[in-house]
């Protein structure tokens, strides 16, 4: 595994992904130690160049996983791939999900026949939103077995390319693995989400939005945690296998806002109800004892306040990277009542 291929490497959580490894896989990791990471990345407006660049045995191809002429050759020179890219925003995919079907649908079945062709080692990231959501006052949470319910054109474009990696698995017998994770939080997250938004609206004199009511619950994890998760599955986990990864972190949209607006010494009312998401997903929630139990993992990050104190000094730290994004992120949410 001495050579691996990032899709999506600029993005928030393969650049998290990316500086996961540079931490913990050089030359003394013996067996684990990997001697080039390679990020191929579009660039989209998601993404952050600086986020990679400059770091050591990091490289940055700057193309589309669509485009099999530049995915072919790349993925024949590595030992792994390792694929994050995807556009990623529920909001958008109900405003136009064209980019939605081509990058998650046809992107991932592009990786899929080059890695088959070239023999080479899988592992496909995904999302918790392909098995739907749960009722509020439902014990139950995803496991494995769950069925496959997706209600936003992306979550419908990720379980499309899970299904894919799955016929790929038993039709070709390409070595891939799975993994569905939670909501994640942490730095370099765009300011269209939810976390980086309430946070960047207090710095910049605004107030938290919450959709609806803002009873939704997400169940949150740090983004290094969901590093070290897919590491673990990448070395550790059985071919063919999915793991659901989570850290226990149900908490309603209202609580991380009250959350928020606690750190910034603000009122707890102090935010407005706007407009809810078409189709909103009512709560998610992961039970990940198969990670656990089989390949040994754990979560680090087990106190969600302090992780998010953590985040929000990051954005207060590093305002000139998000700043230029904030102006036209607001104003499409207020194009739709969201502002
Ligand atoms: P992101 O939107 O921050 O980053 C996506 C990256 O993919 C960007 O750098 C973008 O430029 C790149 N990209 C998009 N289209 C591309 C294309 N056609 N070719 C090459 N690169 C392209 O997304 P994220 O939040 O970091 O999510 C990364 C992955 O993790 C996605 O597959 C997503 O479904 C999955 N995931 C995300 C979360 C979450 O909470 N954000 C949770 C579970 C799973
Ligand atoms: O569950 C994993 C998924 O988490 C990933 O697959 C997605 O890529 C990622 O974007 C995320 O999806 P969500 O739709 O849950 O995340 P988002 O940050 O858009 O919203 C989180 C919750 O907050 C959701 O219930 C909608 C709500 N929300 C969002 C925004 C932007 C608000 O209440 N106000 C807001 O301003």
């Amino acid at each position: 595994m001495s050579r691996l291929l990032v899709t999506g490497g600029a993005g928030f959580i393969g650049s998290n992904f990316v500086r996961y490894l540079v931490d913990h896989t050089d030359a003394r990791e013996g067996d684990r130690a990997v001697e080039q990471i390679t990020v191929l990345d579009k660039l989209t407006y998601a993404s952050t160049r600086e986020a990679v660049e400059g770091l050591e045995r990091v490289e940055l191809v700057v193309g589309d996983i669509a485009d099999a002429d530049v995915v072919e050759p790349l993925v024949a020179r590595h030992d792994a791939v390792v694929h994050y890219a995807a556009e990623s925003h529920n909001d958008n995919s109900l405003d136009d999900p064209s980019p939605f079907i081509r990058t998650n649908l046809v992107g991932t079945f592009t990786i899929l026949e080059a890695v088959r062709k070239a023999g080479v080692r899988l592992h496909h990231v995904s999302t918790d939103e392909v098995y739907g959501d749960l009722d509020l006052d439902d014990p139950k949470r995803f496991t494995e077995d769950t069925p496959y319910n997706p209600s936003s054109p992306y979550s419908a474009s990720k379980a499309g390319s899970d299904h894919l990696v799955r016929a790929w698995v038993r039709s070709f017998g390409v070595r891939a693995t799975i993994s569905n994770c939670s909501n994640n939080y942490g730095p370099w997250q765009h300011v269209e989400k939810f976390i980086p938004r309430q946070i960047t609206n207090l710095i910049t004199g605004g107030r938290p939005k919450l959709y609806g009511d803002g009873l939704n619950v997400r169940d949150w994890i740090h983004a290094d945690d969901h590093s070290s998760a897919v590491w673990t599955i990448l070395n550790e986990g059985r071919i063919g296998e999915t793991y659901l990864i989570g850290a226990d972190g149900e908490k309603s949209n209202l609580e991380v806002v009250q959350l928020i607006l606690k750190h910034f010494g603000r009122p707890l009312d102090d935010f407005d109800h706007v407009t809810d998401r078409a189709g909103h997903d009512r709560r998610y929630a992961i039970e990940s004892g198969k990670l656990r139990s089989e390949l040994g993992w754990r979560p680090t990050y087990e106190d969600f306040e302090a992780g998010l104190a953590n985040t929000i000094e990051w954005y207060q730290a590093n305002e000139e990277w998000w700043r230029p994004h904030k102006e036209a992120t607001e104003a499409t949410y207020a194009s739709k009542g969201q502002a």
